[in-house]
């Protein structure tokens, strides 16, 4: 097996979370949200001896190719209320703008390896505020176009996404707020909340299995950077209500594993640069300090692979019609590595679920790993569940009936 799998020697009891509002109905006041779609994937399934293999695509995700709007909109919005010191009336957004009046000039400024800046590039955008992203070295060139193809203003940091969080942090003031998924001493409200903005893909997810009578999942499977992402799944699936034998397990590159090696050492432990995996979202040396006490607490395993690893998972999921980009794809290709769900003392014939965190974010890379456009691959998309077993008006909330 080239993938290094341990079980977490820290799972423990979670601390409770305690919210700053509802992000969800946030999410819903968007113009143009509308639920990911749901995937059940038999021959993935039968590949890894699972009864399903679900996938919630988050390929499109309020107009971007990621799941990271979720937590950088309900964050940014959040900052500019606090910075407002009042939360205003609005309906649309030229009208959140027309609120904001009072604290501009305002800029909003984050350290990315992507999709967590283009994010909240993508957001100012809409509400008319400026963005400042800063990137590290090394950074693709495709992902630095589409931040600029948001308005922002784009740095490259001569440095890895540590120093690029490092520099975001300096901008902080009267006329800047930092955004960042990632927190440090003395910075936690934000990355908290950029935590709890992911939760919409959980509370869809359980719309949509109730919907579509599919069993709740045994094990979940996570991509894992700073750990936000899991943070916000450990929330979820660690509160009562939950099956609590869930299996959890967090997914790394070998050169960034940063979480696996903090559990293992006991306590947050630097694992240093160059991190230079395809899986760009996952290039991160330390975890978040406020996703910690849940990623550390509510996972069961983490598992570090290796490049080769993400691009077996990335052409499994395009065999099916399904875009998953490096890190998107990681999880399927941390299960394919592993060859088998026996480790995790599952039920016969288990549910396993990825979330696919990202379409093809580089497509020329994609297309290079693939030899088909994500075009081209898309054509065969599978349908949502929820169309499967759903005819006429969808009940899952605000969903457009056809679930793409
Ligand atoms: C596509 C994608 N998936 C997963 C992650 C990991 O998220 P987190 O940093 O919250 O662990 C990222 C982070 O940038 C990402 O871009």
């Amino acid at each position: 097996m080239s993938a290094q799998l341990t079980p977490n020697p820290m799972r423990g009891a979670t601390p409770e979370p305690t919210p700053a509002g509802d992000a969800t109905a946030f999410h819903r006041r968007f113009p143009d949200y509308q639920p990911t779609p749901l995937f059940d994937l038999p021959s993935i399934a039968e590949t890894l001896g699972a009864g399903h293999f679900l996938v919630k695509d988050e390929s499109d995700r309020l107009g971007l190719p990621a799941f990271k709007m979720l937590g950088a909109a309900w964050a940014s919005y959040r900052a500019l209320v606090d910075h407002l010191g009042h939360e205003p009336e609005w309906t649309t957004f030229e009208e959140l703008s027309a609120a904001l009046e009072p604290i501009r000039p305002i800029t909003l400024a984050t350290a990315t390896d992507g999709n967590h800046g283009r994010a909240v590039a993508s957001f100012a955008r809409r509400i008319g505020v400026k963005a400042r992203i800063f990137v590290p070295a090394g950074t693709s060139q495709s992902r630095i176009d589409a931040i600029l193809g948001e308005g922002a203003t784009c740095d490259v940091v001569d440095g890895s996404y540590d120093d690029a969080v490092a520099r975001a942090g300096q901008d902080a003031g009267p006329d800047c707020l930092v955004v960042s998924d990632t927190s440090w001493e003395g910075y936690e409200t934000i990355p908290a909340i950029v935590i709890e903005g992911y939760a919409t893909i959980f509370a869809e997810l359980t719309e949509q299995l109730a919907v579509s009578k599919l069993p709740l999942p045994d094990l979940v499977v996570i991509p894992m950077g700073v750990g936000a992402l899991a943070g916000a799944t450990s929330q979820w699936y660690r509160r009562s209500g939950i099956p609590a034998n869930t299996v959890l397990l967090g997914v790394e590159p070998s050169s960034a594993n940063c979480i696996q090696v903090s559990a293992l050492a006991g306590e947050l432990t630097e694992v240093p640069g160059p991190h230079l995996s395809i899986m760009a979202g996952l290039n991160c040396g330390l975890p978040s300090p406020v996703a910690w006490p849940w990623v550390s607490k509510g996972f069961d395993w983490f598992v570090a692979i290796d490049d080769i690893d993400a691009e077996d998972g990335v052409r499994a999921l395009a065999e099916v019609g399904v875009v998953s980009g490096e890190t998107g794809a990681s999880s399927l290709g941390a299960l394919l590595a592993i060859g088998d769900l026996s480790h995790f003392g599952l039920p016969e014939n288990p549910t396993v679920l990825i979330i696919s965190t990202e379409g093809a974010t580089d497509p020329s890379f994609y297309e290079q790993m693939v030899g088909r456009t994500a075009a081209a691959v898309a054509i065969n998309a599978p349908k949502c569940v929820v169309t499967q077993h759903v005819s006429g008006a969808c009940p899952v909330a605000r969903c457009p009936g056809t679930c793409r």
